[in-house]
């Protein structure tokens, strides 16, 4: 008999489905193996008002397989612009958080936050109703090396951002550094963090030895083995500061394979496989529940979910490649890679 585990089933408290077509394609994935995900609004143009996330729910809602259980979660896009007006907006409209992306970051960040302290109004108003920050925690300053940007973060902006907002919640999303790991699990009450597969699994050479991967560049981009091994050590502490995004990004082939290929891991259509494998490999598969289906939702106040899912230890082998919107092509992480664990469904 194969090893099996049965878990009360995850959610993703971080995942970019896009829009329109390929909602076709990102939602159904995330469906089958999450009963809930946190939906990032960096669309063109971004998210930035209850109504436009209302709607956008409702074409996510279009795309959701007839049987499936699977609920998103809406965020918004803040600006220098948002007011304390849009953020009690937000909360009535049921809103989970505003995503703060400092301009210039990652993929669809142009109309990101270029002065944080213009936004000092709308982040009272969010500690004052329990509306959680969530962080794409690196500097966007050319001088910074980028394998230093998430540590810089910390220093320059996060720490600053707490002294001056001591009651906001925060999420540091998708952490790939020990220093961010020691900074969540060493400070005072409130803030977390997200951590993806991908960065649990792999280190900078997965992405650059042997020639360039562009499948395994996203943002922030991998670290040294040293930090993937203290990410691993956090998500499998056992610690509540620690739960599952897997900021799964789908980008078409044919812009991952170019001279500027964009940054993104397409990972929804075998998440749990791989975190199963990584929770393995640090022997604390009994710590993969905490970090899948219960921390995140406890930090965001919501009920955990009924439904039980399954992985079964039976290896499988991952598609070279995924059929996407018209003919373009979604090649996943791992595409053409035996997984050593199966998602077997909700149970
Ligand atoms: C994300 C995307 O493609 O939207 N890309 C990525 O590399 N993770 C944006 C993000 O979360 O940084
Ligand atoms: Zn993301």
């Amino acid at each position: 008999m194969p090893q099996t585990i049965e878990l009360i089933m995850p959610d993703d408290f971080h995942v970019h489905l896009r829009d329109g077509a390929a909602l076709q394609f990102t939602v159904p994935d995330v469906a089958r193996q999450f009963g809930r995900a946190l939906i990032m609004p960096n669309l063109k143009p971004p998210v930035t008002s209850a109504a436009l996330a209302l709607s956008y729910a409702e074409r996510i809602g279009a795309a959701i397989p007839p049987e499936s259980i699977f609920t998103p979660l809406m965020t918004l896009y803040l600006t220098n612009k948002t007011s304390m007006g849009d953020v009690r907006n937000a909360f009535d409209a049921g809103i989970k958080g505003f995503k703060l992306y400092p301009a210039g970051a990652t993929t669809n960040s142009d109309d990101g936050v270029t002065r944080l302290d213009l936004c000092d109004p709308a982040l009272s108003m969010m500690a004052e109703l329990g509306m959680p920050l969530l962080v794409h925690g690196e500097v966007t300053d050319a001088a910074v090396d980028i394998f230093d940007r998430e540590a810089v973060f910390i220093q320059t902006v996060l720490i600053p951002l707490r002294a001056r907002h001591p009651a906001l919640k925060i999420v540091l999303e998708h952490i790939t550094t020990k220093a961010a790991a020691d900074y969540v699990q060493s400070a005072p009450e409130g803030i977390v963090a997200t951590i993806t597969a991908h960065h649990l699994l792999y280190n900078r050479s997965a992405m650059l030895v042997g020639g360039i991967r562009p499948h395994y560049y996203c943002l922030p981009i991998l670290k040294r083995e040293s930090h993937r091994a203290a990410l691993l050590q956090a998500a499998t502490s056992g610690s509540p500061r620690f739960f599952l995004g897997t900021d799964s990004a789908p980008h078409a082939q044919d812009a991952k394979e170019a001279a500027c290929g964009c940054a993104g891991c397409y990972t929804a259509s075998h998440a749990l496989e791989l975190y199963a494998t990584a929770f393995e490999q640090a022997g604390a598969l009994d710590k993969l529940e905490g970090f899948a289906s219960v921390f995140g939702a406890q930090f965001y106040g919501l009920p955990l979910n009924t439904q039980k899912i399954r992985l079964v230890k039976e290896s499988w082998q991952m598609p070279a490649e995924l059929a996407f919107v018209g003919t373009q092509k979604l090649i996943p992480l791992n595409a053409g890679e035996t997984i050593a664990w199966r998602f077997d469904g909700v149970i």
